[in-house]
Protein backbone atom coordinates (compact mmCIF):
# COMPACT_ATOMS: atom_id res chain seq x y z
CA UNK A 1 0.00 0.00 0.00
CA UNK A 2 1.83 3.22 -0.76
CA UNK A 3 1.11 5.90 1.71
CA UNK A 4 1.10 8.81 -1.25
CA UNK A 5 -2.63 8.85 -2.11
CA UNK A 6 -4.01 7.52 0.92
CA UNK A 7 -6.92 9.76 2.44
CA UNK A 8 -6.69 12.69 5.42
CA UNK A 9 -10.06 11.07 6.46
CA UNK A 10 -11.49 7.96 7.10
CA UNK A 11 -14.71 8.32 7.49
CA UNK A 12 -15.29 5.84 10.62
CA UNK A 13 -17.64 2.71 10.43
CA UNK A 14 -20.69 3.43 13.06
CA UNK A 15 -22.99 -0.24 13.27
CA UNK A 16 -25.49 -0.94 12.29
CA UNK A 17 -26.83 0.96 9.29
CA UNK A 18 -25.31 4.36 10.66
CA UNK A 19 -22.32 4.36 8.24
CA UNK A 20 -25.09 3.37 5.67
CA UNK A 21 -23.73 3.57 1.73
CA UNK A 22 -25.47 6.69 1.14
CA UNK A 23 -22.92 8.62 3.34
CA UNK A 24 -19.97 6.03 2.45
CA UNK A 25 -20.39 7.15 -0.99
CA UNK A 26 -20.97 10.62 -0.24
CA UNK A 27 -17.37 10.67 1.49
CA UNK A 28 -15.72 8.32 -0.73
CA UNK A 29 -16.51 11.16 -3.57
CA UNK A 30 -14.91 13.31 -2.25
CA UNK A 31 -11.54 11.57 -2.47
CA UNK A 32 -12.00 10.35 1.00
CA UNK A 33 -12.70 6.86 2.11
CA UNK A 34 -15.87 6.23 3.13
CA UNK A 35 -17.21 3.32 5.30
CA UNK A 36 -19.99 1.08 5.53
CA UNK A 37 -21.17 -0.61 8.50
CA UNK A 38 -20.76 -4.52 7.90
CA UNK A 39 -22.63 -5.16 11.13
CA UNK A 40 -25.79 -7.29 10.98
CA UNK A 41 -26.39 -6.38 6.70
CA UNK A 42 -28.44 -9.63 6.42
CA UNK A 43 -30.88 -8.19 8.61
CA UNK A 44 -30.53 -4.59 7.69
CA UNK A 45 -30.59 -4.99 4.08
CA UNK A 46 -33.85 -7.36 4.51
CA UNK A 47 -35.81 -5.16 6.40
CA UNK A 48 -35.08 -2.16 3.95
CA UNK A 49 -36.28 -4.75 1.54
CA UNK A 50 -39.79 -5.02 3.64
CA UNK A 51 -40.10 -1.49 4.06
CA UNK A 52 -40.33 -1.44 -0.01
CA UNK A 53 -36.95 -0.71 -0.99
CA UNK A 54 -37.23 3.26 -1.38
CA UNK A 55 -35.89 4.34 -4.65
CA UNK A 56 -35.36 0.45 -5.51
CA UNK A 57 -31.41 0.47 -4.53
CA UNK A 58 -31.10 -3.03 -3.51
CA UNK A 59 -33.19 -4.42 -6.56
CA UNK A 60 -30.32 -1.97 -8.65
CA UNK A 61 -27.65 -3.69 -6.85
CA UNK A 62 -29.12 -6.88 -6.90
CA UNK A 63 -29.00 -7.08 -10.36
CA UNK A 64 -25.69 -6.37 -10.36
CA UNK A 65 -24.62 -9.43 -8.32
CA UNK A 66 -23.34 -11.89 -10.82
CA UNK A 67 -25.05 -14.53 -9.69
CA UNK A 68 -28.92 -14.23 -10.37
CA UNK A 69 -30.93 -17.25 -8.84
CA UNK A 70 -29.29 -16.17 -5.59
CA UNK A 71 -30.17 -12.38 -5.91
CA UNK A 72 -33.28 -13.31 -6.79
CA UNK A 73 -33.74 -15.72 -4.04
CA UNK A 74 -33.52 -13.37 -1.34
CA UNK A 75 -35.18 -10.43 -3.23
CA UNK A 76 -38.69 -12.46 -3.45
CA UNK A 77 -38.04 -13.71 0.39
CA UNK A 78 -37.91 -10.39 1.49
CA UNK A 79 -39.36 -7.23 -0.65
CA UNK A 80 -42.79 -6.09 0.21
CA UNK A 81 -44.18 -3.53 -2.25
CA UNK A 82 -44.72 -0.31 -1.17
CA UNK A 83 -43.35 -1.73 2.53
CA UNK A 84 -45.01 -3.61 5.60
CA UNK A 85 -47.51 -2.23 7.64
CA UNK A 86 -46.05 -0.29 10.62
CA UNK A 87 -48.02 -2.59 12.91
CA UNK A 88 -46.65 -5.79 11.27
CA UNK A 89 -43.20 -7.35 12.55
CA UNK A 90 -40.37 -8.19 9.97
CA UNK A 91 -39.87 -11.16 9.01
CA UNK A 92 -36.85 -12.17 10.80
CA UNK A 93 -33.67 -13.94 9.56
CA UNK A 94 -32.11 -17.19 11.51
CA UNK A 95 -29.96 -15.64 14.75
CA UNK A 96 -26.44 -16.47 13.18
CA UNK A 97 -24.95 -20.18 14.66
CA UNK A 98 -21.32 -21.93 14.06
CA UNK A 99 -22.88 -24.02 11.28
CA UNK A 100 -25.47 -21.33 9.25
CA UNK A 101 -28.37 -22.99 6.58
CA UNK A 102 -27.33 -21.83 3.31
CA UNK A 103 -29.80 -19.36 2.51
CA UNK A 104 -28.36 -17.62 5.90
CA UNK A 105 -24.91 -17.48 4.33
CA UNK A 106 -26.77 -16.44 1.53
CA UNK A 107 -28.56 -13.49 3.07
CA UNK A 108 -25.30 -12.36 4.89
CA UNK A 109 -23.19 -12.31 1.06
CA UNK A 110 -25.77 -10.27 -0.29
CA UNK A 111 -26.27 -7.91 2.24
CA UNK A 112 -22.83 -7.11 1.81
CA UNK A 113 -22.34 -7.07 -1.50
CA UNK A 114 -25.41 -4.92 -1.84
CA UNK A 115 -23.77 -2.04 0.94
CA UNK A 116 -20.33 -1.95 -0.80
CA UNK A 117 -21.81 -2.05 -4.15
CA UNK A 118 -24.61 1.16 -3.72
CA UNK A 119 -21.45 2.90 -2.12
CA UNK A 120 -18.97 2.55 -4.61
CA UNK A 121 -21.39 3.09 -7.26
CA UNK A 122 -20.55 5.56 -9.95
CA UNK A 123 -17.51 7.00 -8.92
CA UNK A 124 -13.90 5.93 -8.68
CA UNK A 125 -13.03 6.57 -4.74
CA UNK A 126 -12.47 4.18 -2.13
CA UNK A 127 -14.63 2.36 -0.17
CA UNK A 128 -14.18 0.45 3.34
CA UNK A 129 -16.66 -1.94 5.50
CA UNK A 130 -16.35 -2.39 8.78
CA UNK A 131 -16.53 -5.28 11.29
CA UNK A 132 -16.75 -6.01 14.89
CA UNK A 133 -14.19 -8.44 16.17
CA UNK A 134 -16.60 -9.43 18.73
CA UNK A 135 -19.03 -10.33 16.71
CA UNK A 136 -17.48 -13.49 14.81
CA UNK A 137 -19.79 -15.87 13.13
CA UNK A 138 -21.01 -13.62 10.61
CA UNK A 139 -17.74 -12.37 9.44
CA UNK A 140 -16.31 -15.02 6.57
CA UNK A 141 -19.01 -14.83 4.59
CA UNK A 142 -19.75 -11.38 5.15
CA UNK A 143 -16.24 -10.62 4.51
CA UNK A 144 -16.75 -12.58 0.92
CA UNK A 145 -20.00 -10.56 -0.24
CA UNK A 146 -18.09 -7.13 0.04
CA UNK A 147 -15.13 -8.60 -1.60
CA UNK A 148 -17.34 -9.84 -4.75
CA UNK A 149 -18.72 -6.33 -5.18
CA UNK A 150 -14.73 -5.05 -5.14
CA UNK A 151 -14.43 -3.15 -1.48
CA UNK A 152 -11.02 -1.80 -0.80
CA UNK A 153 -10.53 -2.02 2.77
CA UNK A 154 -11.76 -3.91 5.68
CA UNK A 155 -11.69 -2.23 9.10
CA UNK A 156 -11.90 -4.53 12.14
CA UNK A 157 -12.08 -3.50 15.77
CA UNK A 158 -13.31 -4.41 19.32
CA UNK A 159 -10.65 -7.42 19.84
CA UNK A 160 -7.95 -8.84 18.20
CA UNK A 161 -8.49 -10.14 14.48
CA UNK A 162 -5.15 -11.32 13.64
CA UNK A 163 -6.71 -14.31 11.38
CA UNK A 164 -8.28 -11.32 9.24
CA UNK A 165 -5.74 -11.08 6.95
CA UNK A 166 -5.12 -14.59 6.29
CA UNK A 167 -8.89 -14.98 5.78
CA UNK A 168 -8.82 -11.63 2.79
CA UNK A 169 -5.56 -13.78 1.12
CA UNK A 170 -7.61 -17.13 1.07
CA UNK A 171 -10.59 -15.13 0.26
CA UNK A 172 -9.23 -13.51 -3.16
CA UNK A 173 -7.79 -16.68 -4.30
CA UNK A 174 -11.52 -18.17 -3.33
CA UNK A 175 -10.08 -21.23 -0.82
CA UNK A 176 -11.99 -21.83 2.03
CA UNK A 177 -11.30 -20.26 5.15
CA UNK A 178 -11.64 -20.57 8.97
CA UNK A 179 -11.19 -18.81 12.43
CA UNK A 180 -11.06 -19.81 15.90
CA UNK A 181 -13.69 -18.65 17.96
CA UNK A 182 -14.56 -17.68 21.31
CA UNK A 183 -15.59 -19.36 23.57
CA UNK A 184 -16.39 -20.01 27.40
CA UNK A 185 -16.54 -22.96 29.47
CA UNK A 186 -14.43 -25.89 30.87
CA UNK A 187 -10.48 -25.55 30.53
CA UNK A 188 -9.65 -26.30 26.76
CA UNK A 189 -13.03 -26.09 25.16
CA UNK A 190 -12.88 -24.56 21.67
CA UNK A 191 -14.99 -24.08 18.57
CA UNK A 192 -14.08 -22.84 15.03
CA UNK A 193 -16.25 -22.03 11.86
CA UNK A 194 -15.07 -22.12 8.63
CA UNK A 195 -16.17 -20.73 5.33
CA UNK A 196 -15.98 -22.24 1.83
CA UNK A 197 -17.05 -19.85 -1.12
CA UNK A 198 -17.17 -22.76 -3.65
CA UNK A 199 -19.87 -24.49 -1.81
CA UNK A 200 -21.88 -21.44 -1.92
CA UNK A 201 -21.74 -19.29 -4.59
CA UNK A 202 -22.01 -21.08 -8.07
CA UNK A 203 -18.88 -19.57 -10.40
CA UNK A 204 -15.92 -17.85 -9.89
CA UNK A 205 -14.81 -14.50 -10.77
CA UNK A 206 -11.07 -12.74 -9.86
CA UNK A 207 -11.08 -10.86 -6.56
CA UNK A 208 -8.75 -8.35 -5.11
CA UNK A 209 -7.74 -8.61 -1.68
CA UNK A 210 -8.48 -5.09 -0.04
CA UNK A 211 -6.08 -3.54 2.56
CA UNK A 212 -6.63 -3.95 6.23
CA UNK A 213 -6.53 -2.13 8.78
CA UNK A 214 -6.88 -2.86 12.16
CA UNK A 215 -8.67 -0.62 14.74
CA UNK A 216 -6.49 -0.10 17.96
CA UNK A 217 -6.34 1.41 21.24
CA UNK A 218 -2.81 0.36 22.52
CA UNK A 219 0.58 0.42 21.13
CA UNK A 220 1.06 -3.63 22.09
CA UNK A 221 -1.95 -4.77 20.26
CA UNK A 222 -0.93 -3.01 17.48
CA UNK A 223 2.70 -4.83 18.11
CA UNK A 224 0.38 -7.80 18.73
CA UNK A 225 -1.47 -7.52 15.30
CA UNK A 226 1.89 -6.90 13.58
CA UNK A 227 3.81 -10.31 14.99
CA UNK A 228 0.67 -12.68 15.26
CA UNK A 229 -1.40 -12.04 11.77
CA UNK A 230 -1.73 -14.86 9.42
CA UNK A 231 -1.30 -12.11 6.88
CA UNK A 232 -0.29 -8.31 6.40
CA UNK A 233 -2.25 -5.63 8.26
CA UNK A 234 -1.70 -2.64 5.98
CA UNK A 235 -2.19 -0.14 8.67
CA UNK A 236 -4.43 1.26 12.16
CA UNK A 237 -6.92 3.35 13.41
CA UNK A 238 -5.58 4.31 16.94
CA UNK A 239 -8.61 4.58 18.25
CA UNK A 240 -8.78 6.62 21.68
CA UNK A 241 -11.74 5.73 24.73
CA UNK A 242 -13.62 9.51 23.34
CA UNK A 243 -14.70 7.86 20.59
CA UNK A 244 -18.09 6.47 20.37
CA UNK A 245 -19.34 2.79 19.65
CA UNK A 246 -17.41 0.32 21.89
CA UNK A 247 -14.39 1.22 23.41
CA UNK A 248 -11.32 -1.00 24.44
CA UNK A 249 -11.56 -1.71 28.15
CA UNK A 250 -9.65 0.68 30.29
CA UNK A 251 -6.41 -1.16 31.08
CA UNK A 252 -5.64 -3.19 34.14
CA UNK A 253 -4.31 -1.97 37.10
CA UNK A 254 -1.86 -4.75 38.78
CA UNK A 255 -4.14 -7.19 37.38
CA UNK A 256 -7.51 -5.78 38.13
CA UNK A 257 -9.42 -4.44 35.73
CA UNK A 258 -10.18 -0.67 35.79
CA UNK A 259 -13.84 0.70 35.87
CA UNK A 260 -12.74 4.16 34.58
CA UNK A 261 -10.67 5.13 32.55
CA UNK A 262 -6.76 7.20 33.32
CA UNK A 263 -4.01 8.33 32.83
CA UNK A 264 -2.84 4.91 32.11
CA UNK A 265 -5.32 4.50 29.50
CA UNK A 266 -2.79 7.30 26.76
CA UNK A 267 -2.22 5.42 23.74
CA UNK A 268 1.91 6.03 22.82
CA UNK A 269 1.46 7.18 19.35
CA UNK A 270 5.05 7.80 18.98
CA UNK A 271 5.32 3.63 19.10
CA UNK A 272 2.84 3.03 17.21
CA UNK A 273 4.87 5.36 14.25
CA UNK A 274 7.89 3.31 14.78
CA UNK A 275 6.03 -0.09 13.47
CA UNK A 276 6.27 2.22 10.07
CA UNK A 277 2.86 1.56 8.88
CA UNK A 278 0.07 3.88 7.64
CA UNK A 279 -2.11 4.96 10.59
CA UNK A 280 -5.01 7.52 11.29
CA UNK A 281 -5.79 8.60 14.65
CA UNK A 282 -9.63 8.54 16.27
CA UNK A 283 -11.55 10.09 18.59
CA UNK A 284 -12.21 13.65 19.07
CA UNK A 285 -10.06 14.90 15.89
CA UNK A 286 -12.58 16.44 13.74
CA UNK A 287 -11.16 19.62 13.14
CA UNK A 288 -8.35 21.43 11.41
CA UNK A 289 -6.29 21.69 14.28
CA UNK A 290 -6.49 17.47 15.34
CA UNK A 291 -5.79 16.82 11.50
CA UNK A 292 -2.67 18.89 11.88
CA UNK A 293 -1.90 17.40 15.45
CA UNK A 294 -1.89 13.90 13.71
CA UNK A 295 -0.22 14.65 11.22
CA UNK A 296 2.41 16.22 13.30
CA UNK A 297 2.59 12.67 15.55
CA UNK A 298 3.39 10.50 11.81
CA UNK A 299 -0.47 9.92 11.05
CA UNK A 300 -1.65 9.88 7.42
CA UNK A 301 -4.84 11.73 8.91
CA UNK A 302 -8.02 11.06 11.13
CA UNK A 303 -10.78 8.47 11.68
CA UNK A 304 -14.06 10.59 12.37
CA UNK A 305 -17.19 9.37 13.41
CA UNK A 306 -19.38 11.36 15.50
CA UNK A 307 -19.54 14.58 12.91
CA UNK A 308 -20.60 12.10 9.69
CA UNK A 309 -23.13 9.92 12.34
CA UNK A 310 -25.14 13.49 12.97
CA UNK A 311 -24.78 14.54 9.14
CA UNK A 312 -27.57 14.52 6.45
CA UNK A 313 -26.53 11.53 4.60
CA UNK A 314 -25.88 9.12 7.93
CA UNK A 315 -28.73 6.50 8.31
CA UNK A 316 -30.16 7.87 11.91
CA UNK A 317 -33.62 9.29 10.79
CA UNK A 318 -33.65 13.03 10.56
CA UNK A 319 -35.65 13.56 13.48
CA UNK A 320 -33.16 11.63 15.58
CA UNK A 321 -30.38 13.71 14.27
CA UNK A 322 -32.25 17.05 14.86
CA UNK A 323 -33.50 16.04 18.84
CA UNK A 324 -29.56 15.62 19.02
CA UNK A 325 -28.50 18.73 17.60
CA UNK A 326 -31.16 20.82 19.21
CA UNK A 327 -30.06 19.16 22.62
CA UNK A 328 -26.80 20.05 21.44
CA UNK A 329 -27.94 23.88 20.82
CA UNK A 330 -29.97 23.40 24.44
CA UNK A 331 -26.53 22.16 26.41
CA UNK A 332 -29.18 19.32 27.35
CA UNK A 333 -26.94 16.40 26.03
CA UNK A 334 -25.26 14.36 28.09
CA UNK A 335 -22.60 11.25 27.24
CA UNK A 336 -21.29 8.82 29.30
CA UNK A 337 -19.45 5.51 29.14
CA UNK A 338 -21.61 2.91 30.20
CA UNK A 339 -19.82 -0.18 31.47
CA UNK A 340 -23.12 -2.23 32.02
CA UNK A 341 -24.80 -1.26 28.41
CA UNK A 342 -23.07 -3.45 26.16
CA UNK A 343 -23.45 -7.67 26.54
CA UNK A 344 -20.17 -7.85 25.21
CA UNK A 345 -18.87 -6.51 28.26
CA UNK A 346 -17.05 -3.36 26.54
CA UNK A 347 -17.56 -0.24 27.46
CA UNK A 348 -20.05 1.41 25.33
CA UNK A 349 -20.62 5.61 25.33
CA UNK A 350 -24.42 6.04 25.51
CA UNK A 351 -25.87 9.41 24.75
CA UNK A 352 -28.48 10.63 27.24
CA UNK A 353 -31.24 12.88 25.85
CA UNK A 354 -34.01 14.21 28.28
CA UNK A 355 -36.26 11.31 28.15
CA UNK A 356 -33.83 8.45 27.44
CA UNK A 357 -33.71 6.84 30.89
CA UNK A 358 -37.46 6.60 31.20
CA UNK A 359 -37.02 5.05 28.14
CA UNK A 360 -34.51 2.39 29.03
CA UNK A 361 -36.83 1.42 32.16
CA UNK A 362 -39.35 0.40 28.92
CA UNK A 363 -37.27 -1.89 27.48
CA UNK A 364 -38.51 -6.16 27.66
CA UNK A 365 -35.52 -8.14 27.57
CA UNK A 366 -35.64 -10.42 24.33
CA UNK A 367 -32.87 -12.41 21.87
CA UNK A 368 -33.91 -12.30 18.51
CA UNK A 369 -31.21 -10.54 16.64
CA UNK A 370 -28.45 -12.43 18.42
CA UNK A 371 -25.37 -10.69 16.80
CA UNK A 372 -23.92 -10.63 20.09
CA UNK A 373 -24.76 -14.02 21.52
CA UNK A 374 -21.38 -15.40 23.26
CA UNK A 375 -20.67 -19.15 22.44
CA UNK A 376 -20.48 -21.53 25.93
CA UNK A 377 -19.40 -24.94 25.61
CA UNK A 378 -20.84 -27.34 28.87
CA UNK A 379 -19.11 -29.92 30.35
CA UNK A 380 -20.37 -32.71 28.12
CA UNK A 381 -19.57 -30.30 25.23
CA UNK A 382 -22.94 -29.41 24.26
CA UNK A 383 -22.84 -25.65 22.53
CA UNK A 384 -25.14 -22.89 23.73
CA UNK A 385 -25.33 -19.63 22.57
CA UNK A 386 -26.60 -17.09 25.32
CA UNK A 387 -26.71 -12.97 25.50
CA UNK A 388 -26.61 -11.29 28.67
CA UNK A 389 -28.89 -9.19 27.55
CA UNK A 390 -31.24 -12.24 27.23
CA UNK A 391 -34.14 -12.95 29.04
CA UNK A 392 -32.41 -13.75 32.79
CA UNK A 393 -34.15 -17.28 33.08
CA UNK A 394 -32.57 -18.29 29.62
CA UNK A 395 -29.26 -16.49 30.84
CA UNK A 396 -29.37 -18.37 33.72
CA UNK A 397 -30.76 -21.92 32.43
CA UNK A 398 -27.59 -21.50 30.27
CA UNK A 399 -25.13 -21.57 32.99
CA UNK A 400 -24.62 -17.86 32.91
CA UNK A 401 -23.73 -15.66 36.20
CA UNK A 402 -26.76 -13.40 37.45
CA UNK A 403 -24.19 -10.79 37.85
CA UNK A 404 -23.23 -10.76 34.45
CA UNK A 405 -26.97 -9.77 33.42
CA UNK A 406 -26.94 -6.62 35.21
CA UNK A 407 -28.04 -3.52 33.08
CA UNK A 408 -27.11 -4.87 30.15
CA UNK A 409 -29.08 -3.57 26.87
CA UNK A 410 -30.14 -4.91 24.26
CA UNK A 411 -27.74 -3.49 21.64
CA UNK A 412 -28.94 -5.75 18.38
CA UNK A 413 -32.77 -4.16 18.75
CA UNK A 414 -31.76 -0.87 19.89
CA UNK A 415 -29.63 -0.58 17.40
CA UNK A 416 -32.11 -1.08 14.40
CA UNK A 417 -34.81 0.89 15.69
CA UNK A 418 -32.20 3.92 15.85
CA UNK A 419 -31.98 3.18 11.98
CA UNK A 420 -35.40 2.96 11.80
CA UNK A 421 -36.55 -0.56 11.59
CA UNK A 422 -37.84 -1.38 14.73
CA UNK A 423 -38.79 -5.07 15.41
CA UNK A 424 -42.55 -4.85 16.24
CA UNK A 425 -43.97 -7.36 19.02
CA UNK A 426 -47.31 -6.98 20.18
CA UNK A 427 -47.60 -3.27 19.24
CA UNK A 428 -44.35 -2.98 21.58
CA UNK A 429 -41.26 -1.36 19.75
CA UNK A 430 -37.72 -1.44 20.78
CA UNK A 431 -36.75 1.90 22.48
CA UNK A 432 -33.43 3.45 20.86
CA UNK A 433 -30.04 3.92 22.16
CA UNK A 434 -28.32 6.59 20.61
CA UNK A 435 -24.15 5.92 20.53
CA UNK A 436 -21.82 8.82 19.71
CA UNK A 437 -18.34 10.12 20.71
CA UNK A 438 -17.71 12.62 22.94
CA UNK A 439 -17.57 15.26 20.34
CA UNK A 440 -21.64 14.91 20.40
CA UNK A 441 -21.36 17.61 23.00
CA UNK A 442 -19.82 19.94 20.16
CA UNK A 443 -21.47 18.43 16.72
CA UNK A 444 -23.50 22.08 16.54
CA UNK A 445 -20.08 23.78 15.15
CA UNK A 446 -20.46 22.42 11.84
CA UNK A 447 -24.27 24.03 11.57
CA UNK A 448 -23.81 27.47 8.97
CA UNK A 449 -26.09 30.42 10.17
CA UNK A 450 -29.56 29.47 10.33
CA UNK A 451 -29.42 25.60 9.03
CA UNK A 452 -30.91 23.40 11.58
CA UNK A 453 -28.87 20.40 9.44
CA UNK A 454 -25.44 20.10 8.05
CA UNK A 455 -23.89 17.78 5.56
CA UNK A 456 -20.99 15.11 4.96
CA UNK A 457 -19.28 17.84 2.65
CA UNK A 458 -19.49 20.37 5.39
CA UNK A 459 -17.96 17.90 7.71
CA UNK A 460 -14.74 17.36 5.80
CA UNK A 461 -14.51 20.85 4.29
CA UNK A 462 -14.53 22.03 7.93
CA UNK A 463 -11.68 19.76 9.08
CA UNK A 464 -9.70 19.95 5.42
CA UNK A 465 -10.18 24.05 5.78
CA UNK A 466 -11.21 26.27 2.51
CA UNK A 467 -7.66 25.19 0.68
CA UNK A 468 -9.39 21.79 -0.37
CA UNK A 469 -12.98 22.68 -1.03
CA UNK A 470 -14.74 20.76 -3.26
C1 LIG B 1 -22.80 6.02 16.10
C2 LIG B 1 -21.44 5.40 16.15
C3 LIG B 1 -21.31 4.03 15.98
C4 LIG B 1 -20.05 3.45 15.93
N1 LIG B 1 -19.95 2.12 15.66
C5 LIG B 1 -18.73 1.57 15.42
C6 LIG B 1 -18.62 0.24 14.96
O1 LIG B 1 -19.61 -0.46 14.74
N2 LIG B 1 -17.37 -0.25 14.73
C7 LIG B 1 -16.25 0.51 14.93
O2 LIG B 1 -15.14 0.03 14.69
N3 LIG B 1 -16.33 1.78 15.37
C8 LIG B 1 -17.54 2.33 15.61
N4 LIG B 1 -17.63 3.63 15.99
C9 LIG B 1 -16.38 4.45 16.13
C10 LIG B 1 -16.10 5.27 14.87
O3 LIG B 1 -15.84 4.45 13.76
C11 LIG B 1 -14.90 6.23 15.05
O4 LIG B 1 -13.69 5.55 15.19
C12 LIG B 1 -15.03 7.12 16.25
O5 LIG B 1 -16.34 7.54 16.45
C13 LIG B 1 -14.08 8.32 16.10
O6 LIG B 1 -14.26 9.25 17.11
P1 LIG B 1 -15.21 10.55 16.93
O7 LIG B 1 -16.59 10.06 17.08
O8 LIG B 1 -14.82 11.45 18.05
O9 LIG B 1 -14.95 11.15 15.60
C14 LIG B 1 -18.89 4.24 16.10
C15 LIG B 1 -19.03 5.62 16.31
C16 LIG B 1 -20.28 6.20 16.33
C17 LIG B 1 -20.39 7.67 16.54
Amino acid sequence: MTTMCLPPIIQGGMGAGVSCWKLAKKVSERGMLGVVSGTALDSVVARRLQDGDEGGHIRRALDNFPFKEMANRFYEKFFVENGKKLEEAYKALPMPTIKMNHNHLEALILGNFVEVFLAKEGHKGVVGINYLEKIQLPNLPSIMGAMLAGVDYVLMGAGLPTYIPGVLDGLAKWEKVSMKLHVTGPKGASASTSFDPTKILPGKLPLQRPNFLAIISSEIVAKTMIKRSSGEVNGFVVENHTAGGHNAPPRKVKGVQADAFSDKDTIKIDAIAKLGKPFWLAGKFASPEKLKEAKDQGAIGVQIGTAFAFCDQSGIPAETRKEVLDQCKAGTIKIDTDFRASPTGYPFKVVRLDDAPKAHKKRQRVCDLGYLRSIHITEDEHTLYRCASEPIDHYLKKEGEVDEVLGRQCLCNALMSLIGHPQVRDGYNEPVIITAGSDVLEVVRFLKDGDSSYSADDVIDYILGESTKK
